[in-house]
C-alpha cells in the first residue's frame, strides 16, 4: 500500500527538471523529494519514442524502488512519448508536462503565438491535439530549440554566445508579430533572463511551472497521498552520468541540505 509520507519521485533527461523541483519544495514543503536527471541519456529531444519509453522505464523502475508515491515527469518530451505508457504499467499516478498552447491563445491578442520545444515533444500526440483544440483562431509559429538544452546542460546560460544564438533562433518568430511565447521544454526557464533582452516588450513568456505544482498539489490530494506529517523532508538526487552542473544550480536554487549520487 502507497502511504502518504513516502516521497515524490520527479525526473528529467538532465537539469530541466530542476525548475520543476524548485517550485515544488516550496510550494509542498513537508514533501520528501527523490530527484533523477538521466544525463547519460540527454538530450532527450531528438530520439525515437521507443527508446525514450525504454530510457524513462529504468527511471521509473529506478524511483519505484526507492518507494516514491507518485512521479512528476518534468520533461515535456518524456510526456510526450512515454506518459500514457508509464500509466498503464503502474499502478502510482504520474504528473505530465505540456506546452500551455492554451492560455497563450486564449490571452493572444495578435493572434499570433509561438511555442518553444524539441522535436520530440511536437511529433507527440498530447501536443498535436492540444493544438488542434486550443489554437484554432491562432496563427501557430513553432520552433525546435535546437541546442537550447545543451546550452543549459553545459551551464553557459549567461556566455555572449548565447544571447546572439536566441537572437537568431527568435527573431524569425517577433516577425511573425507574436505576443506569447510558450516555453515547452523544462530546460528552457533558465534561459528566461536571456529570453527578456531578445524579446520585446510586449511578448509575454509563458512558463508552466507553478502549473504542474499546482497539478501535482491536486492530484495528490486526490489520491490522499498529500503529506500532512510534520518531519523534516529528505531531497536526494541522482544522476546517470556527470552532475557537476546539477549541482552548481541546486548551489544557486536552494539553501535546503540534499544529497547528490550518481547511479
Ligand atoms: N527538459 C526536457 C523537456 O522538457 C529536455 C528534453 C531533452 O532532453 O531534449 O523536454
Amino acid at each position: 500500500m502507497i502511504r502518504n509520507n513516502q516521497p515524490i519521485g520527479i525526473f528529467d533527461s538532465g537539469v530541466g527538471g530542476l525548475t520543476v523541483w524548485k517550485e515544488l519544495v516550496k510550494s509542498l514543503p513537508n514533501e520528501s523529494v527523490i530527484y533523477y536527471a538521466d544525463s547519460a541519456n540527454c538530450p532527450y529531444g531528438p530520439k525515437d519514442k521507443e527508446t525514450i519509453i525504454n530510457l524513462v522505464t529504468k527511471v521509473v523502475d529506478f524511483l519505484i524502488s526507492k518507494e516514491c508515491k507518485a512521479i512528476i515527469v518534468a520533461c515535456n518530451t518524456a510526456t510526450a512519448a512515454a506518459i500514457d505508457f508509464l500509466r498503464s504499467k503502474y499502478d502510482i499516478p504520474f504528473i505530465g508536462m505540456e506546452p500551455a498552447v492554451k492560455p497563450a491563445a486564449q490571452n493572444s491578442k495578435t493572434k499570433s503565438i509561438a511555442v518553444l520545444a524539441t522535436e520530440g515533444t511536437f511529433n507527440g500526440k498530447l501536443y498535436t491535439e492540444t493544438s488542434r483544440k486550443y489554437a484554432k483562431d491562432v496563427v501557430l509559429n513553432i520552433k525546435v530549440g535546437d541546442k537550447l538544452v545543451d546550452i543549459v546542460e553545459k551551464g553557459m546560460v549567461n556566455a555572449p554566445s548565447t544571447e546572439s544564438y536566441l537572437r537568431t533562433l527568435i527573431n524569425p518568430l517577433i516577425d511573425k508579430n507574436i505576443d506569447h511565447l510558450v516555453l515547452g521544454c523544462t530546460h528552457y526557464p533558465f534561459l528566461i533572463g536571456v529570453l527578456e533582452k531578445v524579446l520585446p516588450i510586449n511578448v509575454k513568456i509563458i512558463d508552466p511551472t507553478l502549473a504542474i505544482v499546482k497539478q501535482t498539489k491536486r492530484v495528490l490530494g486526490q489520491f490522499d497521498l498529500l503529506n500532512l506529517q510534520k518531519i523534516e523532508p529528505f531531497y536526494n538526487f541522482y544522476s546517470s552520468g556527470e552532475f557537476t552542473i546539477l549541482e552548481n544550480i541546486l548551489r544557486k536554487i536552494t539553501n535546503k541540505n540534499y544529497r547528490v549520487e550518481q547511479v
